[in-house]
Order: C-alpha cells, then structure tokens, then sequence
C-alpha cells in the first residue's frame, strides 16, 4: 500500500510538470499564432482542442443533454466490475464502462455531455490522472462539448479537487470551469459573488439560441453546476458537506445576470421574442436531505436505497425556488436511484448509475439519463425553450428507453 501511494505520488508528479507544460504551450500559442502542432525537440505535442462556444440549439430547435453519474472509473481493464450477475463477472471490467458511454453517445447523439460527479473511484485508481484520461475518453474522441462536476470519490487517488478540476478543465473539448472568473471574482462589491467560493466546479454554461433565429446571440437556457463537497466529520459525526451559502449567493447572482444581447423584435408587439429569463437547469452530486420525502411521494422511476444525503441542511431548496428560472436539478451519488420528483415545483432526479465499478445491483443494467430542451416555433423561426423532457436509457442489448417525462412546459407554467 505504502509503496502504491508512494508511485501514486510520483506518477501526479509527472502529471503536474506536464500539465505546466500544457499551459506553457497554451499561453505560448496565444502569443504567438502558432500552429496546432508544435515540435519541441522531435516530440509533437498536442494542445487542447476546444468545443466551439457558446453551446448553441441545432437548427432543428433542439439541444440534448446526456447524463452520465458515477462511472467510478479505476484502472481500465484490471478494474473489475461490481454489483453484476455471476455469469457477467469474468468478463466485465472498466472497459464496459467505456463501451456503454460510446454507445449511448452513438445511439442518441446528445449536443453535450455532463458528468455528475464520482467519475473516477479515488481508492482503486492508482494514478488520478491516468484514470480522468480514461472515463472521459470516449467524450473527449466524441468531440462533443462536455462538462463534469466532481463527487466525494474523486480525489480519494492521488490528486485533490482543484487539481481534478484544473486538469478537466484542460482536456479536450471540455467546457469545465475551475470556478466562477477572476472578473467576477474581482466585481464582489456589484455583488457578483463573494472573493472566495466554497469547493471547485461552480460554473454556468450558456446554451443560445438556435442559428440564425432572434435569439441566436442571446441565452435561452442556463446550465448550472456546482461542488457539493466530500465526506466531512460535523460536530464529531461523520457526514456527506453540503452546498455552502458563498456557493448558493453565487447562484442568485447568476441567475439575474443579463443574458447575452437580447435583440428587441422590430415590432415587438411579437410576444415570443420578448424577453424573459430562460430556464435553468443544475447539476451537482450529492441530493439534498429534501430528496428523502420524495419517498412518500409520487415518483418517475425506483427509488431502491435510502439517499446519503449530508447532516447538514443548508438552503439549497428554498434557495432554488427563489431564483425561479431552475426547473429541474440533476443529481447522482445514490446509484440504484433513478427516479424523478418534485420538490416545490422543482424537478429533482438522479441519473442512476452508469458504471460497472460502482456499487448497484446484479440484474438491474446500468444506465444513463437524457434531458432534451425543445424550443418554441415563432411565425418564421425558432424563439425560447418551450419544453424540456427526459428519460433513461439501459446498458441492455437495445439500449431499452424507458421513463420518458415532460419537466417542464412553458404552456402550464405562465
Ligand atoms: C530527430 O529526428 C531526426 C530525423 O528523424 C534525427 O536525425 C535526430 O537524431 C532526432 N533527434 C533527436 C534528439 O532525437
Ligand atoms: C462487458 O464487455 C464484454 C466485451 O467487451 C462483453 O462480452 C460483456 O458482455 C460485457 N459485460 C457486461 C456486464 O456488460
Ligand atoms: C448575431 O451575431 C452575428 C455576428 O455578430 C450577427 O451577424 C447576427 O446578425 C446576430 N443576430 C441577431 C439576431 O442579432
């Protein structure tokens, strides 16, 4: 073990002058205009690709969003699988992990991928590094923008949340931000957000609108993400942390930002370009202590386990419900829980588990959830999001789609 950690250690080394190296190269390029390529010595070293931003709908009105919580990634092949059926068990190692994600991305072509935390498994993965390398292998060959949050199970390898955080935001095609902008950072006093936020991996994302249409250059749906934290010991007992207030005032603020440059309509008396704040939708990893009374409660899905939720309530849900644009909140951490509730008009669901080396249960396939926001047709073109949608989709032979629901519907909530 002592030698292991000891290795681990080396090896995040390596990865540390490496990752220097890549941001070297980063600001070099952006000095210089260099080309992609660059040759130091005889090596070719290649320098993140990036997604083209702002995340934008497709021209058929639509964005798609895929998902993926707790691929609990280790060491790739070595990694065996847990939770399967006995005759599963020989064969079954990380690699299925990997398998699944190309082929869900295959069958539904999602715009953009977001992972929801305890995407590796810190105690089998001997080198962090190397195992965010691989879980997010086939997003980064997909080309798809993708986004990830971290759980308790991340940093239990050999780096910590800001590393994590730091290296994500640089693979390619990722979209992760570390956290919110020293720009905003430095605007505390307009009550941007306070000099220093709790956790690593608070950050929003823009979606705009379709091309071409009047709200092409404008946001029309808003994905937040945020830290919940570790494990913790509170007053003596040990405990999932919970969403800090630095985290939950910088929400708020986002939530009022203005949201790109809303074009007026040239006769705005054309109700389906005024504007109005777009829907949001939040991603974090550990559910709040709400998520229990959804057990009495009439559910989209199975609830199979009780939800490790942390001690400590801090006001996420009132906090939610205030801001009023966050229509459902995407959450992991529990992973023979699938189900969708709600929770004082906001959607709650967790994502169910997608990985082979998590715990889950023998016969119950992994699966992954997709969350599909549909814009309204004005007369010509395509305006505002009028309807966001989800459902499930299982590791089986078909990739069976099951529990498809609406969210949320402009229609039903004037
Ligand atoms: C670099 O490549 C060239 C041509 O392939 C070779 O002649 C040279 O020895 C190499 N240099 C080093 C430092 O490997
Ligand atoms: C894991 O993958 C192998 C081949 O890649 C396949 O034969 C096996 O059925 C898979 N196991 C599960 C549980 O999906
Ligand atoms: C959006 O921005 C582009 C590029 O600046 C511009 O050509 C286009 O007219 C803008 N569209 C709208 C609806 O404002």
């Amino acid at each position: 073990m002592e030698s292991d950690t000891k290795k681990a250690e080396k090896n995040w080394k390596h990865s540390l002058l490496y990752l220097t190296f890549i941001i070297t190269i980063i600001h070099l390029t952006h000095q210089t205009n260099f080309s992609r390529k660059l040759i130091i010595g005889n090596e070719t070293v290649r320098i993140k690709k990036t997604s083209d931003l702002p995340l934008r709908f497709r021209s058929d009105g639509t964005f798609k969003i895929l998902q993926v919580a707790d691929m609990h990634y280790g060491n790739g092949m070595v990694t065996r699988c847990k939770d399967v059926l006995a005759s599963e068990f020989e064969f079954c190692s990380d690699l299925n992990t990997t398998r699944f994600l190309k082929r869900i991305i295959q069958a539904e072509s999602p715009d953009f991928i977001a992972f929801t935390g305890d995407n590796i498994y810190g105690p089998s993965s001997s080198d962090a590094a190397e195992s965010l390398f691989q879980a997010f292998g086939p997003a980064m060959e997909s080309r798809l923008p993708w986004a990830a949050i971290l759980g308790n199970h991340d940093p239990e390898s050999s780096m910590n949340r800001e590393e994590l955080m730091s290296l994500i935001s640089l693979m390619d095609y990722s979209v992760s931000q570390i956290n919110p902008s020293a720009d905003c950072l430095a605007d505390s006093a307009k009550g941007c957000t306070p000099s220093k936020i709790d956790g690593f991996g608070n950050y929003n994302l823009r979606v705009y609108g379709a091309p071409g249409s009047m709200l092409a250059n404008s946001s029309v749906l808003n994905l937040l993400f945020l830290d919940s934290g570790d494990r913790v010991v509170y007053q003596g007992i040990r405990t999932y942390d919970w969403i800090k207030d630095s985290q939950l005032h910088w929400l708020r603020h986002v939530s009022q930002e203005p949201q790109g440059q809303e074009q007026d309509p040239p006769q705005s008396t054309d109700h389906d370009t005024t504007p109005i704040t777009p829907p949001a939708l939040a991603f974090f990893h550990i559910p709040i202590p709400e998520v229990r009374h959804l057990f009495y409660k009439q559910i989209v899905g199975q609830f199979q386990e009780g939800v490790a939720c942390s001690r400590v309530n801090s006001p996420v849900l009132p906090t939610l419900v205030s801001m009023g644009d966050v229509k459902a909140v995407f959450i992991g951490h529990d992973h023979i829980n699938d189900f969708c509730g709600i929770l004082d008009g906001i959607w709650f669901c967790y994502g169910g588990g997608f990985g082979y080396h998590a715990y889950g249960k023998a016969g119950w396939p992994r699966r992954a959830r997709i969350i599909l926001a549909e814009l309204e047709k004005g007369r010509n073109y395509w305006t505002r999001v009028q309807r966001i949608t989800t459902w499930k989709r299982l590791d089986d032979e078909r990739l069976s789609k099951i529990d498809e629901q609406i969210l949320w519907d402009q229609l039903f909530s004037r």
